[in-house]
């Protein structure tokens, strides 16, 4: 039912994109390769197509989704009230990490891609099946992150499978994603700038280009303007504890749980022989290695951040996981 085609040695192949492309002219979905995440695509502009998205993930349909177009020229013909600034982020992010939010010129949207907001996200993905795929279908695709509501993002084309087999017609594969994360969602519509969503491009990389941006208040907070981060995230099942990486801690934590007859996981960058399982911790691996998690039998996630990995996009997930629980 679920039919991957492997795309990594077959990036340029005209047949690669035509199955692809007929799709989504369709209605129906296909979840490619971007050098975050994978996506899970559909035409924007088809209500029914994009109804399918919010089924197949088991999506809340008060969460928008983010558009992919091939170029700046493209996402222009999308959007009205375009600042300077938005133009100056183009310019230097994309293609790349960045999803700018702006207003959205009314009637080319479906209404339930930018759940009935007068904005949207849009993104032009750094990843050529992406782009090659893109510039085919001349469409702009809704596309959310291809998992299943509250698991983690796939990073491999096995993930989407695992989630989604049997719920879509095609996957392509172009292997594991090169960042791991999602993409940093900036709201271009309030002054200064607003962060929604930390991801690769950071703040300092945005405040070079155009002077001061906020970073939106924690998600626990009242309103979040970003709907999708009032939502419990990549959870695995097994609790997971924030700790330190700090050795002689770390395997005192897994004595202490031993002893408690508890099996435990760690997640660091540098190996644990002491724990049960081991699984390596960085922004490329950190959504495999909670799935990983997932499939072992852990009673319990220790997940050992340094002080230099504390500021970034793979922390903002990783505390979201551990619902800000450290380990004491
Ligand atoms: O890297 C990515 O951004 C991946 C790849 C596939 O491009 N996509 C992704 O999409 O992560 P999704 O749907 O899982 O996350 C979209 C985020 C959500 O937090 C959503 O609330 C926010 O972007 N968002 C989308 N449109 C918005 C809008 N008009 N205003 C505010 N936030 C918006
Ligand atoms: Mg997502």
């Amino acid at each position: 039912e679920t039919k991957t085609i492997l795309v990594d040695r077959n990036v340029n192949k005209e047949e690669t994109y035509t199955q692809a492309v007929e799709l989504i002219k369709n209605g129906e979905l296909v979840a490619f390769p971007t050098e975050t995440v994978y996506g899970l695509g559909a035409d924007a502009t088809n209500p029914l197509a994009v109804d399918k998205v919010f089924e197949a993930k088991g999506r809340p349909s008060d969460n928008p989704l983010i558009v992919h177009v091939d170029s700046k020229e493209t996402a222009l013909k999308y959007v009205e009230n375009v600042s300077d600034k938005a133009i100056a982020c183009m310019d230097a992010f994309w293609p790349g990490a960045l999803t700018l939010v702006m207003k959205a010129k009314s009637d080319t949207f479906a209404g339930n891609v930018t759940a009935d907001l007068q904005t949207v996200g849009i993104r032009v993905p750094n990843h050529p099946v992406a782009l090659n795929f893109l510039k085919r279908l001349k469409l702009p695709v809704a596309a959310p992150s291809a998992n299943t509501s509250g698991k983690p993002s796939p990073t491999m084309a096995e993930h989407v499978y695992h989630d989604l087999e049997g719920k879509i017609p095609l996957i392509l594969d172009g292997g594991a994603t090169a960042v791991g994360i999602e993409s940093t969602v900036l709201d271009m519509t309030s002054e200064p700038p607003v962060i929604l969503r930390p991801g690769e491009v950071t703040k300092e990389q945005i405040e070079q280009l155009v002077g001061s941006v906020r970073l939106s208040s924690d998600p626990k907070g009242n309103t979040p303007k970003s709907p999708g981060m009032k939502y419990i995230h990549y959870a695995p099942e097994a609790p997971v504890y924030l700790i330190e990486n700090d050795h002689s801690l770390v395997n005192k934590a897994i004595k202490y749980l031993h002893d408690k007859e508890k099996k435990v996981a760690v997640l660091s960058s540098s190996e644990f022989p002491e724990a049960d399982f081991y699984f390596p911790l960085s922004a490329k691996t950190l959504y495999d290695s909670l799935r990983k998690c997932d499939m072992s039998e852990a009673d319990l996630i220790l997940a050992a951040v340094s002080d230099d990995e504390k500021n970034d996009a793979m922390m903002n997930r990783l505390e979201r996981a551990a619902d800000h629980k450290w380990f004491s």
